[in-house]
């Protein structure tokens, strides 16, 4: 399946793209919020991150007669040192499109889907070592609780960590959906469909997903210009209580100084919000793709 873009005009357009500058898209993926930047910058420049290589292949086709876009492959937690080998240090943009693509989705053979027989993988980046199949074959019972609680937030996270234990090796993805179903009750393995929260639990651990959010965005506000942007889409609570809390605390005053009359300057905000609740897509969006249905936007500006 095609990817199509979330959010593509409003988080492009809150970047506030001004012709000449710099802008970096941490989140390449098939292109299409990098081709709406592009087409906004006829001197600027955009450096392009993705740690999947299909992608990569992919991008490095549709741009490949656009001189002023620099494709990176690599995780954008690397972002500060990949840019600055390239002799970057400063930014007037980024967007961060987090999660998965429709085609690592529906590619079988990646084992994202809980619909779709594949071995254990889940990598977004195939050159790591550790796979769900790592995850699910030999962690012990208390760091799958844990995961499962902590990134799934499921309910069931014991009984199921208990019934891997129990069925170990699990080779597939189907297989582990068995476990899953055998170890629930059945009323609720139909109407909540834990897989889907257990998946999602082992795809942000074997890609530390939110360890990666957490360190980069502190980074990616310090590399910004005055009047620079960030964007960021996420498309779960845990991901978006991340941005949300890393936005606040840069936006308000450093409680160290909070109250005294004057605020050394470096104590004060280095971030404004722009949007104080996220942008959610129209319900138009949310119909033609239900991938977006999640998605929520927010965007803040550095002063
Ligand atoms: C939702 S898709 C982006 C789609 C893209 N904005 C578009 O319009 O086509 C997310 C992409 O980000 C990549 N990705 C996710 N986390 C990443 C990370 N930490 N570092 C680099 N790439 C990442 C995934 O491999 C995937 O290709």
């Amino acid at each position: 399946m095609e990817h199509v873009s979330v959010l593509l005009n409003e988080a492009v357009d809150g970047l506030n793209i001004r012709d000449g500058k710099t802008y970096v898209d941490a989140t390449l993926g098939y292109g299409g919020h990098s081709s709406e930047i592009q087409k906004r910058l006829k001197r600027g420049f955009l450096f392009a991150f993705d740690q999947d290589e299909t992608a990569i292949e992919h991008c490095q086709k549709l741009f490949k007669d656009d001189d002023n876009v620099t494709i990176i492959h690599s995780n954008f937690v690397n972002m500060k040192e990949e840019l600055a080998k390239l002799g970057v240090e400063k930014v007037d943009g980024i967007i961060f499109d987090l999660g998965l693509s429709s085609p690592q989705i529906d590619d079988a053979t990646r084992g994202f889907s809980f619909m779709k027989d594949a071995p254990l993988d889940m990598r977004m980046d195939k050159s790591k070592e550790m796979s769900a199949m790592t995850v699910v074959n030999e962690y012990d019972y208390a760091r799958l609780v844990d995961i499962f609680f902590r990134y799934g937030e499921e309910r069931y996270s014991r009984e199921i960590a208990k019934g891997i234990l129990r069925e170990r090796p699990i080779a597939t993805t189907l297989g582990l959906v068995e476990v899953i179903k055998k170890n629930v009750p059945k009323k609720y393995y139909l109407t909540h469909h834990p897989e889907r929260q257990i998946f999602q639990a082992i795809r942000i651990e074997v890609n530390k997903e939110l360890n990666v959010l957490e360190s980069v965005l502190p980074e990616a506000i310090e590399m910004l210009n005055p009047g620079g942007r960030i964007s960021v889409i996420t498309f779960h609570s845990l991901e978006d209580r991340i941005t949300k809390q890393i936005f606040k605390k840069y936006s308000e005053v450093d409680s160290l100084v909070k109250g005294l009359p004057t605020i050394p300057n470096e104590f004060k905000p280095k971030i404004k919000l722009i949007n104080k609740k996220p942008f959610i897509p129209s319900e138009d969006e949310m119909e033609k793709n239900s991938r977006s249905k999640s998605a929520k936007l927010r965007i803040i500006e550095r002063v």
